[in-house]
């Protein structure tokens, strides 16, 4: 497919992610590579939405490992129950942080993301992975964000 995305200007976040995902799942179509999927698709996030940071962590050893992102450079590491990506894999479960000072044992990788939104990747009912999206504004991510990120996620296959 044509490597480039076609970025919605449409306010309505909803709207943005419909126009997003036939896109993210063309640029997965036929693709076998992990890294360059999760390269793909943190791209893909960040170029629609300008989030501050989007991107991958994966299991590796029984640490979160950093994968494939866009933005600032971030913590490498990071430990089960750590965190908010460490909780998220943990419970297995969609995390959403409104205000990170007030998410205990948040791991600040940068001072300037406010919220926080991470998703448990799956593979065989494991988690091997997870999505995790910072903004720089409070409050960024509700449920509308934690349903089509669940799709996305859904479409990288492992
Ligand atoms: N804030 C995350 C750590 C990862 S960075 O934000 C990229 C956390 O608390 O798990």
């Amino acid at each position: 497919m044509a490597e480039d995305l076609t970025i919605t200007t449409s306010a309505d976040k909803a709207e943005q992610y419909i126009s997003l995902i036939p896109q993210i799942e063309a640029l997965l179509f036929g693709e076998p590579d992990l890294v360059a999927n999760l390269a793909n698709v943190a791209a893909a996030l960040k170029e629609q939405f300008k989030w501050f940071w989007v991107g991958f962590y994966l299991v590796k050893s029984n640490e979160l490992v950093l994968g494939p992102f866009q933005g600032p450079v971030a913590c490498t590491r990071i430990g089960l129950g750590k965190g908010v990506c460490g909780a998220a894999w943990q419970q297995g479960q969609t995390l959403v942080v409104p205000d990170v000072e007030e998410f205990p044992g948040h791991i600040a990788c940068s001072s300037l993301s406010r919220s926080e939104i991470v998703l448990p990747l799956f593979h065989d009912g494991e988690v091997v992975g997870v999505l995790d999206v910072d903004s720089s504004e409070l409050a960024e991510f509700n449920e509308v964000d934690a349903k089509y990120l669940g799709e996305i996620v859904k479409l990288i296959k492992f």
